[in-house]
């Protein structure tokens, strides 16, 4: 479609010569939402505005002037030239790439091996995994095969939460109330209630406040009962941890965390105190932010603490030294967004020219009936529990209704997570996302399972045509066409989605692929005997491909049955 596009565009450009360059007309060329307007449109509104004409007219005359060798046919339709491309032509051409380039469909070296560090998922020890960290999963990860699909190298980094006074609080929690046992055989819950217990109790005896902050200030002092308590939460943690990325299928490049920049804060403090960027504020030292109109940093805090944001600072500078990255993203819920526009925004005062490589890609929150999920309370959907329960729901449709399926359960981690994955991304991040098991497993709709389920009809489809490749010329039918242009879309869809940080385009897109795909299935008998089978058997193929792809991009499994 693309070289399509560029013909047309070409043509234009020979007509408008010395109004608008080529840029500026592909970036107006549009995709008509009615079919019968063509496959391409451009709309004269602002040649109009160049030439005082009505944009009808040179509608009309541009139709008129130009070249139309390569197109079906080309028509002004009121401020528009529509064109119709030459069917037989495009679907050879885009099938035949499609079983050329197979996987790599899309794929490009516009990259060339520059570093793109994701912060991603970046839970907080000895805290339940939230919803809010899965979304940053998903979205990290997705953001990272995108990146690696146009030749870039994704590092995923796991910027755990294990640093910080609540370490300290929750030492002493367990030093009152805990028990080895009972850690050990549930750490997360355990640990959360003991969090939770001390924050209760600690309203009514506020010297558990003073005894949080002591044992804080040991872990810091490297004191080694804290430390070994430290550890062994951190473990514990990260163990859980693992179960639910595994589920997944994520991985990370690094796991280094907050405790991680602990050596390496110094020297921040040090930088900013040579460039006299620090200034006391009620005892704390802070870096002032008033000509970026936005609150003071806090450095350190007044007995000497350090904070989120020195280690951040730390953590960016560590990034840039040792992976040279030329962007550097932060998938993190944007209720933190002062937090990086102030990281941003200090590391530009430090003088580090890379502070605008520097990017928060945010996301909004998932809600449940309307309502914020909120852990303060211990009452916190656990997502380990979410993922099993889906697993058992896709494990339960399987039985009633394909119960001779082999390989069974490894479907349904398949269908079963990937509803849950493809919910998350569907939608634009920053939008709100209302969490339904029962919506995200249906097998009609905008689902998951929907995607994944025509793929498997695609699969079943090529193995009972016993589908090979012969390279014989393709008959596009009418009722092909349409599937045609969304497959020609695939490697633009990507671009889009990479420069964008917006996964919800593949997502989007491989819905449309999979509707589009449906409706032919519905209309021509795929395994009819007949001169068009191979050419019907043969776009199937591509689109089974294609949205094998676009599901791998969103971290997403296909199975081949389901
Ligand atoms: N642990 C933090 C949280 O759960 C997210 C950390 C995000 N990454 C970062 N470099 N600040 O809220």
């Amino acid at each position: 479609m693309m070289k399509n596009k560029n013909m047309f565009a070409a043509n234009l450009q020979a007509v408008f010569e010395g109004y608008m360059d080529k840029e500026e007309i592909l970036q107006l060329i549009e995709v008509p939402k009615q079919r019968d307007h063509g496959d391409l449109a451009f709309p004269c509104f602002t040649m109009a505005q160049h030439l005082r004409k009505s944009p009808g007219l040179i509608a009309r005359q541009a139709a008129e002037s130009m070249n139309k060798e390569s197109f079906e046919k080309v028509e002004a339709v009121g401020p528009y030239v529509n064109v119709f491309l030459n069917k037989q032509q495009t679907a050879n051409e885009v099938i035949g790439e499609i079983f050329d380039k197979q996987q790599d469909y899309g794929a490009s070296v516009a990259g060339q091996g520059e570093v793109i560090t994701i912060d991603m998922s970046s839970p907080n020890i000895a805290k339940p995994f939230s919803l809010g960290h899965l979304r940053s999963t998903v979205i990290g990860n997705s953001l990272a095969l995108l990146a690696e699909k146009r030749g870039y190298t994704a590092v995923r980094i796991n910027h755990l939460g294990d640093w910080g006074t609540q370490f300290g609080k929750l030492i002493a929690a367990y030093k009152r109330w805990g028990s080895k046992e009972q850690v050990s055989r549930d750490p997360i819950k355990e640990l959360l209630a003991l969090y939770v217990r001390f924050h209760h109790e600690s309203e009514a005896f506020p010297e558990l406040i003073e005894e949080g902050r002591e044992w804080f200030k040991k872990l810091e002092d490297g004191d080694s009962e804290a430390l070994q308590l430290w550890k062994w939460f951190r473990e514990e943690s990260l163990q859980e941890f693992n179960k639910i990325y595994e589920l997944l299928g994520v991985y990370f490049d690094s796991t280094e965390g907050e405790a991680f920049f602990n050596d390496k804060m110094e020297r921040i403090v040090d930088v900013l105190s040579a460039k006299n960027l620090l200034s006391k504020s009620a005892g704390a030292q802070v870096v002032q932010l008033i000509e970026a109109g936005m609150p003071p940093c806090l450095i350190k805090k007044s007995d000497g603490a350090t904070l989120y944001a020195t280690r951040d600072l730390a953590a960016a500078v560590y990034r840039k030294e040792r992976y040279h990255f030329a962007k550097s993203l932060y998938v993190v819920g944007n209720e933190q967004s002062l937090h990086f526009n102030q990281l941003s925004a200090v590391l530009k005062k430090m003088g580090y020219s890379w502070w605008k490589d520097i990017r928060h890609i945010s996301f909004g929150m998932v809600l449940k009936d309307g309502k914020k999920l909120s852990t303060r309370k211990g009452k916190v959907v656990l997502l380990e529990e979410v993922l099993k329960e889906s697993m058992e729901l896709a494990s339960k449709n399987i039985e009633a209704k394909n119960p001779d399926l082999a390989d069974k359960q490894s479907v349904a981690k398949s269908v079963g997570v990937g509803a849950v994955v493809f919910h998350d991304l569907k939608n634009h991040r920053n939008n709100d996302i209302e969490f339904s098991l029962k919506d995200m497993l249906r097998v009609e709709g905008e689902t998951g399972p929907y995607v994944q389920y025509t793929y498997a009809r695609a699969c079943s489809l090529l193995r009972k045509g016993n589908f090979q490749l012969t390279g014989e010329t393709l008959v596009c039918e009418e009722e092909a066409w349409p599937v045609v242009k969304v497959l020609a879309e695939f490697p633009n869809t990507i671009n889009k989605a990479a420069e964008n940080d917006d996964p919800s385009k593949i997502a989007k897109y491989v819905i449309d692929l999979a509707q589009e795909f449906n409706k032919f299935y519905a209309n021509k008998r795929i395994l009819e005997e007949g001169k068009h089978k191979y050419s019907r058997l043969s776009l199937t193929y591509a689109a089974s491909v294609v949205l094998k792809e676009g599901l791998r991009l969103l971290g997403v499994d296909s199975p081949p049955e389901m």
